[in-house]
């Protein structure tokens, strides 16, 4: 029997989380505060929980789910985006539930990129955005995203040869893992820079609703003219503790849409129904729920951020995400990124995910994600500063 992978399989670096739980492993340190994953610990909207109970005894819910996903779904989520962003959505052509927006990425690319067509992804991203385009065969060409430049892109860097065999740019605000966000003249700007080069604009906006101090993130499709090629990944499951329920959604050009669903079609059957109806009831309702859970990351960041400064480290508050991305302080700058994140894990038992597991752009940084209590964060603090 011939067991060899396909090529393309043999291409995909080792999963980021793979490398981590490797670590873990050969750590044999029982307290290990696990920051790694950005795995939210919280419950899902108990509000939720129990819709999704009452649902499950409807006997046409346990059936093959509507191919382009439940119409009170899709009804939900056209509300909220006209409620949260002025944005007008067509409910039947302009959305489509995903099983989880990783899932949806995937698919877009598949969908999309013919083998040795360039897609154009930002590093550090999230591995997603980046071996997807190895999965679909494509050729990833990385662009730098920098402190200097606050984590955005710079298009004009881009050279010619790059853009005319590029077919796709993905962008991803607020930012894992940097934690960076944008402002809307720099979704303006991204939409010109795709209209310019006929490129398919994907923004991922996993973490649309994760922000602090006032601050709120645009989304993509505020932009005037974003709908003629822009589509957006939404999820619930940061907003909402969600992680496991696997809900997402795609919004935007019903074109591209329709050309996803083509590829979806081939592969699942969609979310179970009771789920896509629960999601909807948790996006209808009160939106207290995520008001509590952006407090909780909030107190969370400053425990990190601020304990670690009062030993040395220096790290930028963040706006948004529930990570924070900070730099290798000073005596340990020649480390690499996975070097000191393996010198943490095997010192303190603290598990954070090394900056290069998001692309060589993310040298020189480890990723906190707040994924655990503040008394065990604060106790991730005090054993960090014991050996700093
Ligand atoms: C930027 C980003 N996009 C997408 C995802 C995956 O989201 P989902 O659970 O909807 O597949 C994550 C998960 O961490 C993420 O950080």
């Amino acid at each position: 029997m011939n067991m060899e992978i396909a090529e393309r399989v043999k291409k995909m670096p080792i999963y980021l989380f793979s490398r981590i739980d490797e670590l873990k492993r050969r750590v044999n340190n029982t307290e290990l505060i696990d920051l790694g994953m950005g795995n939210p610990d919280l419950p899902a909207p108990s509000h939720g929980i129990e819709k999704l109970k009452s649902l499950l005894t409807d006997p046409s819910a346990h059936r093959y789910p509507p191919a382009r996903g439940e119409e009170e779904l899709r009804r939900a989520i056209a509300q909220w985006y006209k409620q949260r962003y002025n944005v007008h959505l067509d409910p039947e052509r302009e959305i489509l539930p995903l099983i989880g927006s990783k899932e949806g990425i995937v698919m877009t690319y598949l969908t999309f990129l013919n083998p040795g067509d360039v897609a154009i992804v930002p590093t550090p991203c999230y591995p997603v955005h980046f071996n997807g385009v190895i999965l679909a065969e494509g050729i990833p060409y990385t662009l730098s995203i920098c402190k200097e430049n606050n984590f955005l892109p710079d298009f004009s860097s881009v050279p010619e040869r790059i853009l005319k065999k590029a077919k796709i740019i993905f962008i991803c605000y607020p930012n894992n893992p940097t934690t960076a966000v944008a402002n809307l003249e720099f979704f303006k700007e991204a939409v010109a820079f795709s209209e310019k080069y006929d490129l398919i604009i994907a923004h991922d906006f996993a973490y649309a609703e994760i922000t602090f101090d006032g601050y709120r993130s645009p989304s993509l499709l505020q932009v005037e003219g974003s709908r003629e090629r822009g589509i957006e990944f939404y999820s619930f499951s940061k907003t909402y503790n969600m992680a496991g329920w696997r809900i997402g959604c795609v919004v935007g050009n019903s074109n591209l849409i329709n050309s996803i669903f083509k590829t979806k079609c081939y592969v699942d059957f969609g979310l179970f129904s009771p789920l896509q109806r629960a999601a909807a009831f948790v996006l209808q309702s009160s939106q207290g729920c995520v008001e509590n859970i952006c407090k909780i990351y909030q107190r969370r960041r400053d425990v990190l951020v601020e304990g670690l400064k009062r030993c040395g480290w220096e790290i930028e508050l963040p706006q948004a995400t529930i990570y924070v991305w900070a730099p290798l302080p000073p005596p340990y700058s020649k480390l690499t990124s996975y070097e000191f994140s393996e010198f943490l894990v095997k010192k303190t038992g603290v598990v954070t995910s090394p900056g290069t597991g998001f692309g060589e752009g993310g040298e020189g940084y480890i990723r906190f994600a707040l994924v655990e209590n503040e008394d065990k964060i604060k106790k991730a603090v005090e054993r960090i500063s014991s050996v700093l």
